[in-house]
């Protein structure tokens, strides 16, 4: 595969394990990986900051404008600056999880996200809702990956070390709210997780990758 047109799409639904397969793809194949929703979390904490109303659009692009956003694709993955200063660390909080979602239904900030991914140059590996189908049409390897609610509820909250029926409750309304924007493209490869390892999800996208282009 030309190297240059290498673009890997992982979609799913949150704490389905897109990320962490999207790191270890990305570090197998050694190329960037870049995660879409750390640009829809930047533009919540620039909401945040501002004080803007999440569900007012123009007040959102409002708040969104008035930073300047920078995403830095990397093998580990991509680290994330707010007017010259990293914020990475700071886009998984409880409180961005609650902005997130609602500001990601605006169709100017999903035109802002996607046209600030197709800046970017391949190859790299990139997760979110709808890469595969929105953003990265052409992308020559999708995925999609799926894991019962519980086993998602179990892995985040032992990532966050939080209590599971909590994590369970907050995770079921953001899927409510992302329903929308979550979209498999319809030629992906569709994945459960419920009942594999991380290692096993990571080998079973390399082996597709390598299956189709020996
Ligand atoms: O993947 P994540 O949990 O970091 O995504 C954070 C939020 O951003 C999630 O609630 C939905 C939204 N998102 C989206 O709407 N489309 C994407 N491609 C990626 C994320």
């Amino acid at each position: 595969m030309d190297r240059s047109r290498l673009i890997v799409t992982i979609d799913g639904p949150g704490a389905s394990g897109k990320s962490s397969t999207a790191r270890g793809v990305a570090r197998a194949l050694g190329i960037p990986y870049v995660s879409s929703g750390m640009l829809y979390r930047a533009a919540a904490l620039a909401v945040i900051q501002e004080g803007a109303d999440p569900g007012d659009e123009e007040a959102v692009m409002r708040a969104v404008s008035r930073h300047r956003i920078r995403l830095v694709p990397g093998v580990e993955g991509d680290r994330v600056f707010l007017d010259g200063e990293e914020v990475t660390e700071r886009l998984h909080t409880a409180e961005v999880d609650r902005v997130v979602s609602p500001i990601a239904r605006h169709p100017r900030l999903r035109a802002w996200v996607n046209r600030t991914l197709k800046e970017l140059e391949p190859p790299f590996v990139v997760d979110g809702r709808d890469m595969g189908s929105a953003v990265f049409p052409e992308a020559p390897y999708k995925f999609f990956l799926w894991a019962d609610p519980r086993v998602r509820a179990e892995r985040r909250a032992r990532q966050r070390g939080e209590e599971v029926a909590r994590v369970e409750a907050e995770l079921s309304a953001r899927d409510e709210r992302d329903q929308a924007q979550t979209r498999p493209a319809p030629d992906a490869i569709f994945l459960d997780t419920s009942a594999m390892t991380l290692g096993e999800v990571v080998d079973r996208v390399l082996a597709e990758i390598r299956r189709r282009d020996p």
